[in-house]
């Protein structure tokens, strides 16, 4: 399979670090235009010089700004008006008892992990719809459906995130553009590490934190391991091209297995 997106742009949101950055690394590697997006000039400028090293493209944009606001979103928007490919990849997570999980904590995960995703589906599908041709990937989680007790909240707002991806995928319908949702497993990034290390003996080891981590938290992994950045980018990229016309509204897993289920 040659996977060739040269001549579209697309833009991940929350790309400064982690699957966000692998998945701007991936469809910078395939060819595309890609504008990077975090909360700062600073991080987001870094995270560009990190990307021309990596990927030996220098097809980059920088979109700062916090899309949690109209005014950011605005910012973002400003500096990537054309964007062909949106990959909805900002999410929040951490550990909360369940009876803990103040009402600010959840309309924080809603603001955070459903309505910014929604504020740039509007601001980029009807240009999408309008040339024929676009791709839409919200990042869900195999929380959205597997709801970890340690983070109702997270997993409700990932729920809510595959509502809106079929939502949306029903208003584009017959105009040649895609809406999906990935759902990621649990994921080897920097967050990750930390999150972990909340929940396991904070003195141990890496591999040894991450090997209780799943045994414990997550036994369901059928790959029994964290899952690499890169790997989520892979599906990302396939997703975003022109070879994965025929999927639309749909949650494709690139979950390690984790989500007990015969049907994707
Ligand atoms: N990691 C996992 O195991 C896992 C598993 C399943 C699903 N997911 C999902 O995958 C996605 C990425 O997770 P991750 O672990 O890679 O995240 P992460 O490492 O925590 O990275 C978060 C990114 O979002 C940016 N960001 C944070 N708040 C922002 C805002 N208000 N506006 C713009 N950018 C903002 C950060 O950049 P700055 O700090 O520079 O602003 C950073 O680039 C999330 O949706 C998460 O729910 C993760």
């Amino acid at each position: 399979m040659l996977i060739d997106l040269t001549g579209r742009t697309a833009l991940v949101t929350g790309s400064t670090q982690g699957i966000g950055f692998a998945i701007a690394a991936g469809l910078a590697g395939a060819g595309a235009r890609v504008a990077v997006n975090g909360r700062r000039r600073q991080s987001v400028d870094d995270a560009i010089d990190r990307l021309r090293q990596e990927t030996d493209r220098d097809a980059f944009i920088a979109a700062p700004g916090d899309i949690t606001t109209d005014d950011g979103a605005r910012q973002v928007t400003e500096a990537a008006p054309d964007v062909a490919v949106l990959v909805n990849n900002l999410g929040i997570f951490g550990a909360t008892p369940a009876l803990e999980i103040s009402d600010e904590a959840w309309r924080q995960y809603f603001d955070v992990n459903v309505l910014s995703a929604v504020r740039m589906i509007r601001a980029y599908l009807p240009a999408m719809k309008e040339r024929s041709w676009g791709r839409v990937l919200n990042i869900a989680s195999d929380s959205a459906v597997v709801i970890p007790v340690e983070m109702v909240h997270y997993g409700v707002s990932k729920t809510a995130l595959l509502a809106v991806t079929r939502g949306f995928a029903k208003d584009a319908a017959g105009t040649g553009v895609t809406v999906n949702s990935i759902i990621a497993g649990p994921t080897h990034t920097g967050g990750v590490e930390d999150f972990v290390y909340e929940l396991v003996d904070p003195g141990l080891p890496w591999d040894e934190a991450q090997r209780e981590f799943m045994v414990k938290y997550r036994p369901r992994s059928l790959l029994q391991r964290l899952i690499e950045p890169e790997e989520i980018a892979n599906m990302a990229v396939y997703l975003s091209s022109d070879l994965a016309s025929a999927t639309t509204g749909g949650a494709v897993r690139t979950d390690g297995g984790y989500v007990d289920s015969i049907l994707p």
